[in-house]
């Protein structure tokens, strides 16, 4: 059996305008996808029978790449879908993991990195690969902004826009998620942002706002200075909110937030979903968000990426009291 795991991400700054190629900065937190998977004679998924085409989209790219091997797969699904925290993101991750391992393909975070963003990008006709990065990389990602060489991780062009990946240590921060409980889906918010900046020169320079202030963002995390990271994010937030993709609850969210926060606001393509507020009183900041009609969540960063293992069947001659652990093979893909 092949186990795959990977985590959603936040993003500290720079959502939506990183599709223009803009820089962004996106932490990975400890709320994951986990795919176990079984070749098979037809397609399962949690036990129940599936064909190709009633799969997500996700995984029906990622099938077809790799010559739709029927598996029976079990999904264990602890990032909220639709709600800004790159759910779709994990599970193509995940899943090209686990195809990849079967079909004894490289599993290396570059090769997983670069298909699942393929995948992310046919199913939505459009976006970044912050999402796929952060989640195969986890820890702490940044994309265009200043790196050292041995931050690199790796470079992808799409559509006449290009980013470099780097990698950065996450520091000491809090950082509490609020949801509002609206699901909001990717691509249409994506869409609306696109047409505004197309149509509107005031909107094209509010997107490239947001790249300046993200690379300030970044400063800020290297220089450990909370309270203007927290000034930059909240006014990422107005800057967001001037575009069109925020929404009445996810600013009563981030107004509930900030008097015990250094700073909130939105995190992914918005509409709904969730928000994020830097804070050293999680607690209170938590019970805020609560008061205000939303689901907080106090997030670990600092978290790996994908995660793939193998555990091999026992083999049918060898007897349960012959020592169990070592007919168990664990290898991961780091
Ligand atoms: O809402 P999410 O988790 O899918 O994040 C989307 C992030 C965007 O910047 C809005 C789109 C993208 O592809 O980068």
């Amino acid at each position: 059996m092949i186990s795959a795991s990977a985590p959603g991400k936040f993003v500290v700054m720079g959502e939506h305008a990183v599709v223009y190629g803009k820089p962004a900065l996106a932490l990975a937190i400890d709320m994951r996808f986990t795919i176990r998977m079984n070749p098979g004679k037809t397609f399962r998924v949690n036990g129940k029978p599936a064909t190709n085409a009633t799969m997500s989209p996700h995984m029906k790219w990622i099938s077809e790449a790799h010559g739709n091997r029927p598996v029976s797969i079990f999904i264990d699904e602890r990032v909220p879908t639709g709600s800004g925290l790159g759910s779709s993101a994990a599970l193509s991750a995940a899943y090209s993991g686990a195809v990849r391992r079967l079909c004894n393909l490289p599993v290396d975070h570059e090769s997983v990195a670069r298909e699942a963003y393929e995948a992310e990008f046919a199913a939505q006709g459009r976006g970044s690969p912050m999402d796929t990065s952060a989640s195969v990389n986890g820890g702490g990602i940044a994309l265009n902004v200043p790196y050292s060489k041995e931050d690199f991780l790796w470079h992808i062009e799409k559509n006449g826009n290009s980013w470099d990946i780097s990698r950065f240590d996450v520091p000491e921060m809090t950082f509490v998620i609020g949801n509002t409980g609206i699901k909001a889906p990717t691509g249409p918010l994506v869409e609306k942002v696109r047409k505004y900046r197309d149509e509107s020169e005031f909107a094209y320079n509010i997107v490239e706002e947001i790249g300046q202030l993200t690379l300030d963002g970044m400063k800020c995390i290297t220089g450990n200075d909370w309270v203007e990271l927290g000034a930059l994010m909240s006014y990422n937030h107005k800057l967001l909110g001037i575009l069109g993709v925020s929404c009445p609850e996810l600013d009563s969210l981030v107004e509930a937030a900030m008097p015990t926060s250094y700073g909130a606001k939105l995190t992914g393509s918005g509409g709904g979903g969730c928000m994020v507020a830097l804070t050293d009183k999680p607690k209170e900041t938590a019970a805020a968000i609560r008061a205000a009609g939303g689901t907080p969540y106090i997030v670990k960063t600092g978290v790996p990426g994908l995660e793939v293992k193998v555990r091999e069947k026992k083999p049918a001659n060898q007897g349960k009291k012959k020592n169990p652990r070592k007919s168990k093979r664990d290898e991961s893909s780091e």
